[in-house]
């Protein structure tokens, strides 16, 4: 599935603000570090400073292994204690310098395993700077018999301002990795809270903005539609950015420029096809006048059967017609029926005129009259049913016609009607050798040929044509008439 533009720009905004943040967050922590433990060791040191605070420094430098238990040494010992009980710390002790790096204990307030009055002092560099008036922390945790800790140390002056003693302070390392982690996760949710805010954010934006380029391109894409379907009612003003705009009037200059060239190929298009209208309808009229020319020469070969072609081709249309023919179809039954009888031009004028009765050679030369005809009309390859109804109008629907001898659906449908029409008019026209017959002779033929000499559907046809004609109009009128 194609992803729209939108969704894109959008993914592609929070990829890079996630890759980004998550790269500037990572950078931080890592600069940071360092200042963290500057920040935890500060924190360490203030507590060890208000430990040394809380102690005097005349009381603490002058206390001996004797003093354990008196006033002096029980009042340091609860001073440190309140520590030992309210602040976070493991441990905090006394420690006065000996001279020469020697440190000793001089009051322990751990309530399992404390140091004795005297007990040796690991010597460590933050130790050696806390003797020398500044207060200091271990930069790497050591380990002793209480554990690994980081050791925090702070001086205690007496009142000559001399260092009479040191405070300790000592802090876990569990406790000071909890705290490094702690510091760094809070930057962590700090920079999580800032990308959520920045993605929220852009999102929202990006959406106005990439609003602001697909909406105009879905308006411009619908009038394209629109356009496409031959609508040019709809203007291409869609608004949005300068380029957007440019775009909608170039489209929109492109689709009038279109619509001229359509109104002018319209028009050449109506011009053409009035033009083919009007040849053909020439080209029409001028066929039917050369095959009513030629049916009426047919016919004026027979003098007894004047119009005999044209009124075959009118009751030939009208049973079409109610069959239920399209116009067009009428049309060429109406030339089919005009040309029936066209082998007769083949047949000489004096046995076609014979009022006496014919002989066997003049009668098979009439029966060549279909034959004939459709070796003419053959000719006409664009109209090849006229052939057929020149030559199967003498067929009979229940077999047994000439020339073929061919019966029921297999003698072509308009050759059928032809029949009937054919037969209709022989009898309701005057002959050489007789008057038309009555009307009510004719119906009782016609009735009677039905399924043997007529096919049924058409002979009916017939039937209801005859019986709506109340006056006999329907046939070859006498002269005095
Ligand atoms: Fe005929």
């Amino acid at each position: 599935m194609k992803k729209s533009l939108s969704s894109r720009i959008i993914l592609l905004i929070v990829v890079v603000l996630i890759v980004s943040n998550s790269i500037l967050c990572a950078i931080s922590i890592f600069y940071s570090r360092s200042a963290i433990r500057k920040s935890i060791q500060q924190r360490m040191l203030d507590i060890a400073n208000c430990a040394s605070g809380s102690v005097d420094g005349d009381m603490l430098g002058s206390l001996t292994a004797e003093d354990i238990g008196s006033s002096k040494y029980t009042q340091i010992y609860d001073a440190l204690s309140v520590f030992r009980d309210n602040v976070e710390l493991e441990y905090v002790y006394s420690i006065r310098s000996e001279g020469h790096g020697v440190f000793i204990f001089t009051i322990d307030t751990d309530p399992d395993t404390p140091a004795a009055f005297g007990d040796r002092v690991e010597y460590t560099d933050a130790l050696n700077t806390a003797a020398h008036g500044t207060g200091a922390v271990d930069n790497v945790p050591y380990e002793d018999a209480w554990g690994r800790h980081y050791s925090t140390y702070s001086p205690v002056f007496d009142s000559s301002k001399n260092v009479a003693g040191i405070i300790g302070v000592d802090f876990s390392e569990d406790w000071f990795n909890r705290q490094l982690a702690d510091e760094t996760l809070r930057i962590m949710l700090i920079f999580s809270a800032v990308l959520l805010g920045t993605l929220i954010l852009s999102i929202f934006v990006s959406f106005s903005v990439v609003r602001g380029i697909t909406n105009p391109l879905k308006k411009m894409i619908e009038v394209a539609q629109k356009y496409k379907e031959g609508d040019f009612s709809e203007k291409m003003d869609v608004g949005g950015s300068e380029e957007i705009t440019d775009l909608s009037e170039a489209l929109s200059s492109m689709a009038d420029a279109l619509q001229d060239k359509m109104a002018i190929l319209q028009s050449v298009q109506v011009t053409l096809s009035e033009e083919v209208e009007h040849k053909k309808s020439e080209n029409e009229m001028l066929m039917v006048q050369v095959v009513q020319a030629l049916a009426g020469a047919i016919d004026a070969k027979d003098v007894y059967t004047n119009g005999h072609s044209a009124r075959v081709a009118e009751y030939s249309r009208e049973i079409a017609k109610r069959y239920g023919y399209s116009e067009r179809k009428q049309d060429e039954i109406y030339v089919t029926g005009l040309l029936h009888d066209v082998g007769k031009i083949g047949v000489p004028d004096e046995v076609i005129n014979k009022p006496s009765r014919l002989t066997d050679e003049e009668f098979a030369m009439i029966k060549a009259h279909p034959r004939l005809g459709a070796d003419i009309l053959g000719k006409i390859h664009s109209m090849p049913n006229l052939m057929a109804g020149a030559r199967y109008h003498h067929e009979r629907y229940g077999g047994g016609g000439y020339p073929d001898g061919i019966s029921g659906k297999d003698i072509p449908e308009l050759a059928r009607i032809i029949a009937v029409a054919d037969a209709y008019d022989a009898m309701s026209s005057n002959r050489s050798y007789r008057k038309a017959l009555p009307q009510e002779t004719v119906r009782a033929e016609i009735e009677k040929g039905k399924g043997t000499q007529f096919d049924p559907e058409f002979a009916d046809i017939m039937l209801t044509m005859i019986d709506e004609d109340t006056e006999y109009d329907m046939r070859e009128k006498d002269e005095e008439e």
